[in-house]
Parts: structure tokens; sequence; C-alpha cells
């Protein structure tokens, strides 16, 4: 664990098909501030301050997707587990790489007591990865994410909520209630705030649940504090009688028929949980 704050040391890096600006600092080789750009190996996630040596590192790469069992697979993204102690080289280029947009002041090169669940898309070229988040392999305070991220390329389409809902489904299938670690950054708040909105709401409006707090976190593994807040959000509690009473008001009903009708033109993308081959990590 190491203390990291410095300003942002590369202009560019190039992954796949990808050009991308990093955000922020990130402990690359010293000796890459001097490059253009930096060749970042979409598959093993190898880096390279010159092209000619990325090119041959091209050429001999056999990897095509991340380096874990396949533990779910639909018609737009496949996730793998990977374990941070058997692909130690992997996970520690993949906390490098996300390590540039991520303003944490640490930086974890312990990845052993993490899991990675690694998103990717699929084509005639190989799995690409799209984002990830980690997980402890056990969280004292009962979190379910540690670290989340949308490579810059594909954010802003859907994949962080699809992100979050895959992480909340695990906590499903281990029968626990869990929560992201704390702090949030700015934009995983707004995203994590965003997909606890819209599951709540949902629920709510296709009244599959009584509505009260224990029941709505039960079903959706979210902690007793994430819906108290979201509803809070909302504006949905109400006090009566000396209890909290959930109101679903005509304003966040609206909301989300707007919301619903720009899902309709952008595509929605959904995790179907019983394509999820998984049992909790013993
Ligand atoms: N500005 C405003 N709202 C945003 C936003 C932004 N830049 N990015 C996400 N949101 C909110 C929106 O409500 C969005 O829904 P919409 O696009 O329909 O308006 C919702 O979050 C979900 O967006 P989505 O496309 O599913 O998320 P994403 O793939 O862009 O990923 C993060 C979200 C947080 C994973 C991504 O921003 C990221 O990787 N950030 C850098 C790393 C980071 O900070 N991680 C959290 C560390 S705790
Ligand atoms: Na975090």
């Amino acid at each position: 664990q190491t203390e990291i704050s410095r300003v942002r040391n590369l202009d560019k890096i190039q992954m796949g098909k990808y050009e991308v600006e990093p955000w922020y600092f990130s402990p690359y080789p010293i000796d890459f501030v001097d490059s253009e750009m930096v060749y970042i190996c979409e598959f093993c996630l190898s880096y390279y301050g010159e092209v000619t040596s990325f090119e041959r590192h091209r050429s001999k790469c056999t990897l095509l997707h991340p380096p874990g069992n396949e533990i779910y697979r639909d018609d737009n993204v496949s996730f793998f587990e990977i374990d941070g102690r058997r692909q130690r080289t992997w996970c520690r280029n993949l906390c490098l790489l996300s390590k540039l947009f991520l303003d944490h002041k640490t930086l974890y090169y312990d990845v052993d007591p993490f899991l990675f669940y690694c998103m990717a898309v699929r084509d005639e070229h190989g799995c690409h990865l799209v984002g990830y988040f980690s997980k402890e392999k056990e969280s004292a305070e009962g979190y379910n994410v540690a670290c989340i991220l949308t490579l810059p390329q594909y954010q802003r389409k859907g994949y962080g909520k699809v992100l979050i809902d895959f992480s909340y489904l695990l906590s499903k299938r281990e029968n626990k209630l869990g929560s992201p670690e704390k702090p949030l950054s700015d934009l995983g708040l707004l995203g994590y705030r965003a997909y606890w909105q819209e599951v709540i709401v949902d629920l709510l409006i296709e009244d599959k649940v009584e509505a009260n707090i224990e029941d709505i976190g039960a079903v959706t593994a979210m902690t007793t504090n994430d819906v108290l807040h979201t509803l809070q959000n909302l504006n949905m509690l109400r006090y009566s009688k000396n209890q909290h009473v959930i109101v679903l008001t005509d304003a966040v009903i609206e909301q989300r028929e707007r919301q619903k009708a720009k899902e309709k033109i952008k595509g929605k993308r959904n995790i179907d949980p019983e394509k999820l081959i998984w049992k909790p990590p013993v």
C-alpha cells in the first residue's frame, strides 16, 4: 500500500482500438513520462513505452480473455472471476491501469486478498475488458465491492449499472446484504445512487415487495442503510404513527417513466440471474 499524491504522469494510453487520456497519476515505470503514448496489451494488460516493443509483445501474446473462470455469459457480456493470489501479475496490471482513473491516494499492490470480477464484450478477436469490480475475500465491514471501474472508452453506456447489478447478484447468492466500500468517488456515488433508485422504485411500482425497508433490502441484497438513504433522497419517507411509511410519489413515478423512455432509446443492458454459474468461494 503506497501513498500516492502526485500529478498525472501519462499523456495518453492506447488499449485495443482506443486511445485514452488518463485522469490521475498511476505508478507506471518512471521513464514512461517521456513517452507520447503508453501501449497497454488489452488482454494481458502489460505495458510498453515504445511501439516496437509493444508490437513484438503482441506477436507473442496468446491471451484472448481475462485469465480466470468465465462464470457468466449472455448475448452481450461475459464475466470472469479472477483470484488475485493466482493471477498476481495480471491483477497488479489491472490495478495500475485502473489507478489512472481513480483518485484514491492508495494503490493496492497486495492483490492476494481480493477477487476480481471482470466484465468483457466478445467479438471475433477475443473478449475485450470493459470494466471490473474487486471484492475482498473476507470483508469485516460487509462490503461487496472494493473498487469498481468502467474503462473510460466504455463509460455512460450502462455498463456501470451492469457491474453494480452483478455485485448484488453475487451477494444474493451468498445470502448476504452488501454495500460498496466507502468513501465512494463522485462518479461512484452517482452510479450507485442511480442504481439504487432504479431498482427500488421499480420494485415498488411493480408492487413486488411489501413497502418496508427490511423487505426491500432482503429482495435486493442492499443494506438497510442504503435503502433508507435512497428513499430519503427521493423524498419517499413519511413518518406516521411512530413508524416510517414509504410513499411512492407521482414525482418519482414520472421521473422513472422518463428514464424508461430514455432506456428504450439507448437500449437497456440487463443481467440474467439464471446465466450465473457460480457458488460462493469457500
Ligand atoms: N455524470 C453524471 N452522471 C453519471 C456520470 C457522469 N459522468 N456517470 C454515471 N452517471 C450516473 C447516471 O445517472 C448514469 O445513468 P444515465 O447514463 O442513464 O444518465 C448512471 O450513473 C449509470 O451510468 P453507467 O453508464 O451505467 O455507468 P458507467 O459505465 O459510466 O460507470 C462508474 C460508472 C462509476 C463505474 C464510472 O464512472 C467509473 O469507472 N468512474 C471512475 C472510477 C470510479 O470513480 N469508480 C468508483 C470508485 S469508488
Ligand atoms: Na473503493
